[in-house]
């Protein structure tokens, strides 16, 4: 069964029509990724994904369960970090399970004993101002894992990174991956980024936002994915 199911989904946010008819799926432990320009409405997607706002038309099936329109189910990471300034790492990646009801103690012992994986070790009573553009990311990559660690939706997480600490977190997230196993979707405008971390691209059109591609891209070699890197980019 599919993690995730987007079925017919249409938005229109203050008269501009924005998500046009949009079914996709996320398959358990698959990385999907949806690519796009910048404006149209893939974010828009992930807010109704997450159950923040409603569509107008559509479903979201979450593990064969009607989750349109309802909110905690699904780990999401927004395109905006926004670990709170005025609180310390560690409290910031504990907080959405002190929220989910566990205790301040709880939580931030579960959130302690990822610090290493996340590459947070020693930075844990930091504030997020005083940790590198990679360091924060990924303290708010562990953040969203630990709200729901089997499906994360992750808005352009490295677009406003370097060139050379983005390549380190895309190798950061595929080793990630093949740890942890969680179901992904993850958005970008980079059709690099796109072919080095996806198992599946949807390619989505200028507003209002239509799928115009789908391309099967796990396993596949260089030169094969300069293949599609081609069609893609004809595409857009
Ligand atoms: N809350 C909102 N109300 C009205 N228009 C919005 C709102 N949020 C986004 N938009 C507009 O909807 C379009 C899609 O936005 P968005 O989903 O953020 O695109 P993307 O993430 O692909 O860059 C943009 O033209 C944006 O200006
Ligand atoms: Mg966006």
């Amino acid at each position: 069964m599919s993690k995730v199911q987007v079925i017919e989904i249409c938005k229109t946010l203050d008269q501009l029509y924005t998500l046009d008819n949009i079914s996709l799926t996320l398959n358990p432990q698959e990385c999907v990724v949806i690519l796009g320009p910048s404006g149209c409405g893939k974010s828009t997607l992930f807010n109704i994904i997450s159950g923040l706002i409603k569509p107008d038309k559509g479903k979201i099936i979450i593990d064969g369960q009607d989750y349109t329109g309802k909110t905690g189910r699904v780990g999401y990471m927004q395109q905006k970090d926004l670990l709170l300034p005025f609180r310390t790492v560690l409290d910031n990646i504990a907080l959405p399970l002190v929220v989910k009801g566990e205790s301040l103690k709880q939580a931030r012992n579960k959130a302690k004993s990822y610090l290493s994986e996340f590459g947070l070790v020693g930075f844990e009573n930091y504030y997020p101002r005083q940790l590198s553009g990679g360091m924060r990311q990924r303290a708010a990559l562990l953040r969203t894992y630990l709200f729901a660690s089997d499906i994360m939706l992750l808005d352009e997480p490295f677009a406003a990174l370097d060139a050379i600490t983005r390549h380190k977190m895309q190798l950061w997230l595929i080793n990630l991956r093949s740890q942890y196993n969680p179901s992904i979707l993850f958005i970008t405008h980079d059709i690099e980024e796109a072919l080095l971390l996806g198992d599946r691209i949807y390619v989505f059109s200028p507003l209002p936002a239509r799928i115009i591609g789908e391309f099967n891209v796990k396993g596949l070699s260089e030169p094969e994915k300069n293949k599609y890197k081609k069609k893609i980019i004809e595409l857009l």
